[in-house]
């Protein structure tokens, strides 16, 4: 029903179709998921133990509004890996990559100002933009490794005349990664236009290449990136709520104001726990990776059995196939294979109008539900191709 008290804005936008999917699934008994980016694997036990430590020594008050300093130097050391220098005054700690992008949103955004955001992506670009009175304008994502159309992307920044694009790599939730020539055009293209980038990271530590490639790596180009990312996938600590913001003083200082009144600062006891990942969990994160690396390679094999078309992702947990050729939508396909095979995936139509035609995975799940779910699928798809 219409409200009128309702802000545009917030009748604009739709509840996630990923969490709309996952909600499905508590009603068709026997139904397993591999709907959510949720790590399978408990948090880090020493992570668990700082925080306990935190919490007994009465470190449940306000932190500092960035956060911590220790987390934002720690921070500031772990990007310098992947070659990317921030100060810790150029960090701010969110509640979640999610709050982060709100904050960076709402840094930036006049009402009818233009976003670019890649399709397909993550549903929050879009909906953020929307919130904010904003208008999304796309570019596409094509062929096997999801890549950029850079005419088409030139074209839609000097014709649309966007306020910033959003990048998002390993993506969410094709699993590409960015290239080191890609890397270079876009470094390229900003520094030629007027244009500010958001990159949004939030996998980077889940980058199954040798190397790693970002924007935010060019120094010259510091003044026009913000950089949003987080320790969910990282630490596995999703319910923990633990983001952060890079960006230089130009942007930061009103990031920070945004950041006050949205949150005032983020869990304090968490931000210790991420502090403790930082420091001493490499060997976790390490352990966790090749894991996924090990369900990645696994899901991609059977997948490709059952005749499904399909790249090997090079980052992320996520996997998206084509289900093209069903006769189907991506939601008629996943609502079918939901309530007949009893496997939930998400429709690619989620994340965008390029979406359609695919279905993600995930496949941060147990090997056992994995196996039991491509078993379901391949009987399933012999029936219905
Ligand atoms: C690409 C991307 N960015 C941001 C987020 C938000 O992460 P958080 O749970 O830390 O808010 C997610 C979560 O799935 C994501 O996939």
């Amino acid at each position: 029903m219409e409200n009128s008290k309702i802000s545009s804005g917030a009748s604009s936008i739709q509840i996630s179709g990923i969490r709309k999917f996952y909600n499905k699934v508590a009603k068709v008994e026997g139904a397993i998921s591999l709907t959510l980016g949720q790590p399978d694997f408990p948090v880090p036990g020493k992570v668990k133990e700082a925080m306990i430590r935190a919490i007994d020594d009465d470190k449940t008050v306000y932190t500092s509004n960035a956060g911590i300093e220790e987390l934002r130097e720690e921070i500031s050391k772990y990007l310098r890996k992947f070659n990317i220098n921030y100060e810790k005054d150029e960090i701010c700690i969110t509640a979640g990559g999610t709050e982060g992008i709100m904050d960076i949103f709402s840094t930036l955004l006049n009402k009818d100002d233009k976003v670019l955001v890649p399709d397909p992506a993550f549903p929050a670009y879009d909906s953020c933009t929307r919130l904010l009175g904003g208008e999304v304008i796309t570019y596409g994502l094509y062929g096997s490794e999801f890549s950029i159309d850079f005419n088409e992307l030139e074209d839609k920044i000097k014709n649309e005349k966007p306020k910033f694009m959003v990048l998002s790599y390993p993506s969410n939730p094709t699993g590409a990664v960015l290239s080191k020539e890609d890397n270079e055009r876009l470094h390229q293209l900003i520094q030629d236009n007027d244009i500010i980038a958001v990159t949004d990271e939030m996998y980077s530590a889940l980058c199954y290449e040798e190397e790693y490639y970002s924007i935010s790596q060019y120094k010259d180009i510091k003044e026009k990136v913000i950089i949003v990312s987080g320790f969910s996938k990282t630490f596995s600590m999703t319910g923990l709520r633990i983001g952060y913001v890079c960006a230089s003083s130009t942007f930061m200082d009103s990031i920070l104001k945004v950041h006050q009144y949205t949150t005032t600062c983020a869990p304090s006891i968490s931000q210790y726990g991420a502090l403790e990942g930082l420091r001493n969990c490499d060997a976790d994160v390490q352990y966790m990776k090749n894991e996924f690396k090990k369900r990645r390679d696994y899901v991609y094999k059977r997948l490709k059995d059952m005749g499904f078309e399909v790249s090997l992702p090079k980052g992320a947990f996520y996997i998206f196939p084509s289900v093209d050729g069903f006769g189907m939508t991506s939601e008629e396909f996943c609502e079918k294979l939901l309530n007949e095979a009893k496997v939930a995936i998400v429709p690619g139509s989620a994340f965008g109008e390029k979406g359609e035609n695919f279905a993600r995975i995930s496949y941060a799940y147990s090997e056992v539900e994995l196996e039991e779910c491509m078993n379901r699928m391949e009987k399933w798809i012999l029936k219905n191709r």
